[in-house]
């Protein structure tokens, strides 16, 4: 079986941009897959964070990882920092990065732009990330656009360590979706939804109540024309709710345009809103009935499979370098 890792960030609230994106291939990979789905609190920690909030969050996203079913029975899910060979790994690949390949990263122009104290963290970032897909030779990497760059890097790094140490890495493959791998914010449709947006009303929570909900849909941002059809360059608003509800009723986009079609804005909003509420419902029960002692046990049996597989590659990186 091949293999699969992918990372989600313990900070902030989890959103449906982070689970369409992302977190809802994690279900469907894992049946045939070996899956490696891991709560990143080591890169949380490139910016500020609460360190009780930080403890918080990684239990709420382990919670929320069994929530949309993944099966601990089918998939290793742990926590990045229990594992200490993420950590040592992405020494060794600060080693043998370009400080100018680093530079080039638009996230971290992004992230640290205007910022007076930026972390050396945040910078290395992407060798962290490496580190973690690298451990698990990892075949394919669902995740969302905005880490296209990063996946670039890794198989960058991936090949010049094979290059200079000989064959050890398997080069890994990014896995984004061709439509809904960049879902934009409610509030400015020209930005992505984040978690790190201040705007609260920018991003749908995945334990947002359906009144929440349906009040961020009904604000969301659109145009002043009144026809409902897909065209990112003139109607943004629009055509991130109609990919919206595409993907959560998984009809095609041209289906969705249709069944709108002559109808007005507050219909598809009332509608999107009622879909995403019906399909959030299941997640949030799930997530209720989840005891905190059950997240906890998942976690340690996770930690101590992603570490026997971790460790093994740490070690023959280790005596390639001449360590
Ligand atoms: P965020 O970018 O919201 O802070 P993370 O960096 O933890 O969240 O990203 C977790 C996963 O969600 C990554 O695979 C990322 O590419 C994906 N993702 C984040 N935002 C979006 C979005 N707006 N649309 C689609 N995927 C996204
Ligand atoms: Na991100």
């Amino acid at each position: 079986m091949k293999r699969v890792f992918s990372g989600v960030q313990p900070t902030g609230d989890i959103h449906i941009g982070n689970y369409l994106g992302a977190m809802r291939q994690f279900v469907k990979l894992q049946d045939d897959h070996e899956c490696f789905f891991c709560v990143v609190d080591l890169h949380a920690l490139t910016v500020p964070q609460d360190p009780k909030v930080l403890k918080e969050k990684t239990i709420e996203l382990a919670a929320l990882y069994l929530a949309i079913g993944l099966d601990p029975k089918k998939v290793t899910i742990f926590v990045q920092s229990h594992v200490p060979a993420h950590a040592e790994l992405a020494w060794l690949l600060q080693c043998i990065t370009y400080f100018g390949e680093l530079s080039r990263m638009t996230q971290f122009k992004e992230k640290s732009k205007g910022k007076e104290s930026v972390s050396v963290g945040l910078f290395t970032y992407p060798d962290l990330m490496a580190a973690d897909i690298l451990l698990y030779n990892t075949h394919y990497v669902p995740v969302g656009e905005d880490q296209k760059q990063h996946l670039e890097l890794t198989r960058n790094i991936a090949q010049r360590f094979n290059n200079r140490f000989g064959e050890t890495f398997v080069v890994p493959e990014p896995m984004i979706l061709k439509f809904g791998a960049r879902i934009m914010s409610l509030t400015d449709p020209t930005k992505k939804m984040s978690k790190s947006d201040e705007d609260p009303y920018n991003r749908i929570n995945l334990l947002d109540d359906p009144s929440l909900i349906r009040k961020k849909i009904m604000k969301a941002v659109t145009d002043s024309e009144s026809e409902i059809r897909l065209d990112w360059d003139k109607k943004p608003g629009v055509s991130n709710l109609l990919t919206l509800y595409s993907l959560f009723t998984e009809m095609n986009v041209e289906e969705v345009e249709n069944k709108f079609k002559g109808q007005g804005y507050g219909t598809l909003k009332k509608e999107l809103a009622d879909v995403i509420i019906e399909k959030l419902a299941v997640i949030q029960q799930n997530y209720k009935e989840l005891s905190r002692d059950y997240v906890l046990s998942v976690l340690k049996e996770g930690a101590q499979k992603a570490e026997a597989v971790a460790e093994n590659t740490l070690k023959e990186v280790k005596e390639k370098m001449g360590l």
